[in-house]
């Protein structure tokens, strides 16, 4: 399988302050600015079976900030604008290949059908790299915290380094653990790569590690990697031999060192949520770098397409899942959740509010307290302010719409909407039982059930009548007081 598909990158695409229709830049793009290297393809390794991870999904389909983990080395990769990029998948990613080029931009997929070993996996893209006379960097898509600074560098650093057949990237993790371990030459160039199941202990106490990310001159990469056998621990071809057999055919390679944040492998799931932290720390400076107040940074959750305006304040304990935007002087305040949703300019959310996929609250809007919202329309000024459930709803403009009002948008079989027209006043408790509408500047009476529509500027009120019983209270009082002390 191989197919390209041609479209702007998301890097493009976010290029200005804000995208051509006007909206915020997802915070992401601030993560992977574009540094450009001229002559150069990248192939991503995808595919492996990520058992350390022990799941049934894909290790690489694993997300960091809502956003799969291959994605953000995709992202990293664009940001260098090579002329090609092949991403090698295993067959478990098959289905997914297609939005993976969609999101990252022009891509080709080549499937590995077994996973053989990363030297196997490389030689899948042969096809598509075979005349590339460039650079090819070659990068693990279980690394995605590299910036593309870094990779320009190793980039850089195979092509100044004089006949230099490949370049490494190095760090020092403070575990070094089951990393490559990087075996240097008296002159400081890189020897081979002993991978950690099959070094010495003395090989084991070296602290320089192979971080995955490799610059291989693109007319030398295809017949090293034929070169490279299994002959090792796992029985795989390991792209990790390419610098052993460069130096028994008495050719170099050299390394650059990252610093060790950005370059973690993620093999298990204590290591994605180490990276997890990474990323969010990342988002969290560059909302604050955009113009957002956070008032508790380490507090807030952020997606990599999380859309903020100018002077956008969110206070603590909030989590804010994929696909939400909010609007300038929109305020989030403390334990609030979103996702999917549309937040206007100077809305005000929370505390403790819950905003659902498909919803849109207008400007100046308020969701205030025990609040959930699902796709749903709250139109400018209306006010949700305690303690409501509204789904399926179109909330009209400067609404009012009471504590404790529920619209019954489920009848255990489907979903159906409610209307509630603008200047409408909904009054507390009150069940909306769906389908049905509210007009514009009607009002429904407090504890109603409304199961008819109510037209415009009427009063609703569906409850019980009250009834009084003068002085009956007293009397009852009386009687029971008589009966207690037994005269
Ligand atoms: C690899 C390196 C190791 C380095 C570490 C950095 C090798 C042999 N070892 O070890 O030196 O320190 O990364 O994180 O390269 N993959 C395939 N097909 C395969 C096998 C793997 O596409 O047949 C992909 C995986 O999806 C993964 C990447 O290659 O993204 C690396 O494979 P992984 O098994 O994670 O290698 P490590 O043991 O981490
Ligand atoms: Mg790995």
């Amino acid at each position: 399988m191989s197919q390209a598909v041609s479209h702007p990158s998301p890097a493009d695409r976010a290029s200005g302050p804000e995208s051509a229709s006007g909206e915020p830049r997802p915070l992401i793009a601030a993560l992977a600015p574009a540094v450009p290297v001229e002559g150069l393809a990248c192939v991503v390794l995808a595919a492996g079976k990520g058992t350390r991870m022990r799941s049934a999904r894909p290790k690489v389909l694993h997300p960091l900030a809502g956003r799969p983990m291959v994605g953000h080395v995709l992202a990293n990769v664009q940001a260098l604008r090579p002329e090609r990029v092949v991403l090698v998948i295993g067959p478990e990613l098959e289905a997914e290949a297609a939005a993976l080029q969609e999101a990252a931009g022009p891509l080709d997929c080549v499937v590995q059908a077994e996973p053989l070993g990363t030297a196997h996996a490389v030689a899948q893209a042969r096809p598509l790299l075979a005349d590339f006379a460039g650079d090819v960097l070659v990068m693990f898509a279980d690394t995605p915290l590299v910036r593309g600074e870094t990779l320009a560098g190793l980039v850089r650093a195979r092509r100044e380094s004089v006949g230099a057949a490949a370049a490494v990237l190095g760090f020092r993790p403070a575990e070094p653990g089951a990393y490559g371990r990087l075996i240097l030459a008296p002159d400081g160039t890189l020897e081979r790569i002993v991978e950690a199941a099959g070094a010495s202990e003395a090989e084991r106490a070296v602290t320089l590690c192979n971080a995955g990310p490799m610059a291989i001159d693109g007319r030398r990469l295809f017949p090293l990697i034929d070169a490279v056998g299994n002959d090792n621990a796992k029985g795989e071809y390991y792209v990790t031999d390419i610098p052993a057999i460069v130096s028994g055919e008495g050719g170099t390679c050299t390394i650059t060192e990252a610093p060790g944040d950005e370059v973690m492998g993620i093999n298990d799931r204590i290591q994605l949520a180490a990276a997890e932290r990474v990323v969010q720390d990342r988002l969290r400076r560059a909302a604050m770098e955009a113009g957002t107040t956070l008032v508790e940074p380490t507090t807030v959750w952020l997606s990599a397409d999380t859309r903020l305006g100018a002077d956008v304040t969110i206070g603590p304990n909030v989590v804010i899942g994929p696909g939400v935007t909010i609007g300038d002087g929109a305020e989030i305040r403390p334990f609030s959740h979103l996702e999917g949703v549309r937040v206007g300019a100077h809305a005000a959310i929370g505390p403790f509010a819950r905003l659902r996929p498909g919803s849109d609250i207008g400007e100046g809007a308020r969701v205030g307290n025990f609040v959930e919202v699902k796709n749903s329309t709250v139109a400018e000024g209306a006010k949700i302010n305690h303690l409501s459930y509204v789904g399926d709803a179109g909330v009209g403009a400067g609404a009012n719409i009471g504590a404790g009002t529920i619209t019954c948008n489920y009848d255990g079989y489907a979903k159906s909407r409610t209307e509630i027209g603008e200047g409408a006043f909904i009054g507390s408790n009150s069940a909306l039982v769906a389908p049905v509408s509210v007009g514009p500047g009607a009002v429904v009476g407090a504890g109603s059930v409304i199961t008819e529509d109510v037209e415009a500027d009427s009063i609703a009120v569906a409850r019980g009548e009250q009834s009084e019983r003068k002085g009956a209270a007293a009397r009852r009082r009386a009687r029971r007081l008589t009966k207690a002390t037994g005269d």
